[in-house]
């Protein structure tokens, strides 16, 4: 039976890594009144939202935003850019990479899935370099887009589009590129127009903090010329329609109203407080949890500190001890959630959230909860991990979102 009436006292920690917590404000703004959706003030918020999101992914141009989760806007990504049987090359960072190789087999597509050997790549990340000599070798130009994860939830990796981008300049050739940020977007740095980004695919329910349930897809103006030609089945995920109704702030259906509401306040919240200042607060965060987990005397999961995510911090189980049991008593003692092990890491490690509306103090009780489950299920720690996060969220500098002092 659903124990949905439990209400333990205090607030539970949704520490995974999205959803992340949805702040009061964001609630409040979800529950005004569901108003007509072909009516004139829903224009002017579509309008409204339409526009600050793209400031968000660094764009001038379109960005479409669905009423499904981010798996939608995956299959909205390959559909409206690409044919049966076309080729695409992706990369293996961990699970989320491999569900959306997957989802690129059943669209009848033909993915190439580039890698490093074992859970390497469940490491490292992306490997440019890879990418540039498989595209070298493509002299024929078979390959029509080359497919990656930008913060890959599954591990806290979170890779170098930017490199990428120039990895497909530099082989001179002419693949579309299509990212998924759909857990980085509005936590670490995101340049869709500079990095020369084809199609971006993100996300509501990590650093936008809003409730699952919508969805994007930034197209550049390739993207565009692409889906006239493509021919894998879409009607709902279609772009054009949906494009031009939003040039007057509508939608060729019946648009998630309150949670465009949600994305409205959202977006104050967010462009008010700067978007380097939430990049800073994430990167400062995360630098704590590792801090915490290096004193535990515990593995990272990301090995190379170039991608360490801002976003979540994965840590590595010692040999015999099932990291879903420690998760189970930090549940239950402490009522709090954590990230699972996915795919490959099933059991192997946790993953500790730290996005959206996170701060020093927030970090540090999620970090109490770990190191005393972590205790309890018996795990051996070298030392505590909180006086290493709390010297360096106490340095004296000043910290995004603080107050300032009276
Ligand atoms: C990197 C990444 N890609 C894709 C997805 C799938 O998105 P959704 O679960 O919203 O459909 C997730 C979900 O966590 C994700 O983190």
């Amino acid at each position: 039976m659903l124990k949905l009436d439990f209400h333990p006292a205090g607030r539970h920690f949704l520490q995974i890594p999205g959803p992340s917590p949805v702040p009061d404000r964001i609630l409040r703004a979800m529950s005004y009144p569901t108003i007509d959706h072909r009516g004139p003030e829903f224009g002017e918020l579509g309008l409204k939202v339409l526009e600050g999101i793209k400031k968000i992914f660094k764009t001038q141009q379109p960005v479409v935003i669905y009423p499904a989760s981010g798996t939608g806007a995956w299959e909205a990504a390959l559909s409206n850019t690409l044919s049966p049987g076309d080729n695409v090359l992706m990369f293996e960072t961990g699970h989320f990479a491999t569900l959306w190789k997957k989802m690129a087999e059943s669209l009848g597509l033909k993915p190439e899935f580039l890698g490093l050997p074992g859970i390497e790549g469940w490491r490292r990340g992306v490997q440019p370099q890879m990418i540039e000599e498989r595209l070298r070798a493509d002299t024929q130009h078979a390959i029509r887009a080359v497919c990656v994860v930008h913060n890959e939830t599954s591990t806290g990796v979170t890779s170098d589009i930017a490199a990428v981008r120039r990895a497909i300049d530099a082989a001179g050739h002419p693949a579309l590129l299509l990212v998924d940020t759909i857990s980085g977007l509005a936590c670490a740095d995101y340049r869709h127009d500079e990095w020369g980004v084809d199609v971006t695919v993100s996300g509501s329910q990590k650093g936008l903090m809003l409730p699952p349930g919508i969805s994007f897809n930034a197209i550049s103006p390739k993207a565009f010329a692409a889906s006239k030609e493509a021919r894998l089945p879409r009607s709902f995920w279609d772009w054009t329609d949906i494009v031009e109704m939003n040039k007057t702030g509508y939608w060729p259906y019946t648009p998630n109203t309150n949670l465009l509401y949600g994305l409205n306040e959202a977006l104050e919240m967010i462009l008010g407080e700067g978007l380097d200042n939430v990049f800073a607060r994430h990167e400062r965060l995360a630098e704590a949890a590792r801090r915490a987990v290096r004193a535990w005397g515990l593995e990272i999961q990301c090995v190379d500190p170039a991608v360490y995510s801002p976003v979540l911090t994965g840590v590595m189980m010692p040999e015999g001890i099932d990291a879903d049991a420690v998760r189970k008593i930090i549940y239950e003692r402490f009522d709090m959630s954590l990230g699972t092990g996915l795919g490959k890491m099933k059991g192997r490690m946790f993953r500790i959230g730290h996005l959206g509306d996170c701060n020093d103090l927030t970090l540090l009780a999620t970090l109490a909860g770990c190191e005393m489950g972590l205790r309890l299920a018996g795990v051996p720690l070298e030392e505590s991990g909180l006086p290493a996060a709390m010297a360096w969220l106490s340095q004296p500098t000043k910290a995004s979102g603080m107050k300032a002092a009276a």
